[in-house]
């Protein structure tokens, strides 16, 4: 029987390191304080009942030293965490994306070349992975324990985090946010896989369409393209190359056009108006999954020649955009 789940990503030792140096302090002072009661109940009881305690007065030393230790250790405790909390949240420029939707009571995964999951997920050992996740409903939690890896899935946003598997292997993934009846059973397994084994997994089963072509397809279906015409003139913004950009709005404020961006643009139009279009974009609100929202972002994401990987050919996407009816 283990202590700890195995450590299988590359985060995992030093959530480890510090987990531990809290328990250590942890224990050391449980152990220091505990010991003192006792000891100190025995050795300053009373022994005759006409006894009259002495005068104790403070000390200055005393107090600064017992001040000065615990502040010390809380502060190490602080920064540690921090550092450790910078590493999970940063996701490196290098990571592969996967897009994850929670759902009553399944998680379901897309990667960018059109492979699909569910309650699985296969990634490549030493490689970053960045996870984009949604829910369908309600609060879901992605949890690897050997990976260290949790991060809740709130509807109505995007999560973002990403890991590295370190050790082939099959690893639970669980639901660790109470979210109904299944919840228990809203688990799964992740395959950490040599690199050969996982273009062999790639390489295998049809895939069909990329994210991206999934994605300019509901582009075409939503008739996005009628406004986000790529012409002199159209009545939307041109979406070329505009993933990770910094857009200028009205009020004359400046966004970068990540995930967050693109969500609520397409789900709540008016809350950032790009400057110099009209407000007339109605809301998709209800009209588009999660993971059909995710399609377009992956689309949209394929139309900026930096973010390439998995993308579908912009050229091909844009030659599609027939005129669509109004
Ligand atoms: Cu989903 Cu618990």
């Amino acid at each position: 029987m283990e202590l700890f789940p195995q450590q299988a990503s590359s985060f995992a030792p030093h959530v480890d390191a510090l987990y531990g140096f809290l328990i250590a302090v942890t224990a050391f002072f449980s152990l220091l304080i505990g010991t003192l009661v006792v000891v100190f109940a025995i050795k300053y009881r009373r022994r005759s009942p006409d006894e009259i305690a002495a005068d104790v007065h403070e000390s200055g030393v005393l107090e600064v030293v017992w001040t000065a230790i615990p502040l010390g250790l809380v502060l190490i405790m602080f920064f540690w965490g921090a550092s450790v909390y910078f590493r999970i949240t940063r996701p490196p420029s290098n990571a592969i994306d996967v897009y994850v939707t929670g759902k009553q009571w399944m998680w379901k995964v897309q990667h960018t070349d059109g492979h699909r999951e569910m309650n699985e997920l296969h990634v490549p050992v030493g490689q970053p992975v960045r996870l984009t996740m949604a829910s369908e409903d309600v609060i879901h939690s992605f949890f690897v324990p050997a990976f260290r890896f949790k991060r809740d899935v709130v509807p109505g946003r995007f999560s973002t985090a990403w890991f590295e598997a370190t050790r082939p292997g099959r690893y639970h993934l669980f639901c660790a946010e109470y979210c109904g009846t299944r919840h228990s059973g809203m688990i799964g397994w992740i395959y950490a896989m040599t690199p050969a084994d996982y273009q062999a997994w790639l390489a295998g089963g049809a895939t069909g369409e990329t994210l991206a072509a999934a994605g300019a397809k509901r582009f075409i279906e939503q008739a996005c393209n009628t406004c986000h015409a790529e012409q002199a003139g159209a009545r939307g913004p041109s979406l070329m190359g505009l993933f990770g950009k910094p857009v200028r709005i009205l009020g004359g404020q400046t966004v970068v056009a990540d995930e967050a961006y693109i969500r609520e643009s397409i789900t709540n139009p008016q809350a950032k108006l790009v400057e110099g279009y009209p407000p007339i974009m109605p809301t998709f609100q209800g009209l588009i999954s999660e993971e059909g929202l995710l399609q377009l972002i992956a689309y949209i994401k394929s139309l900026s020649p930096a973010s390439a990987q998995g993308a579908a050919a912009p050229a091909a996407a844009a030659t599609e955009r027939k005129p669509a009816k109004p």
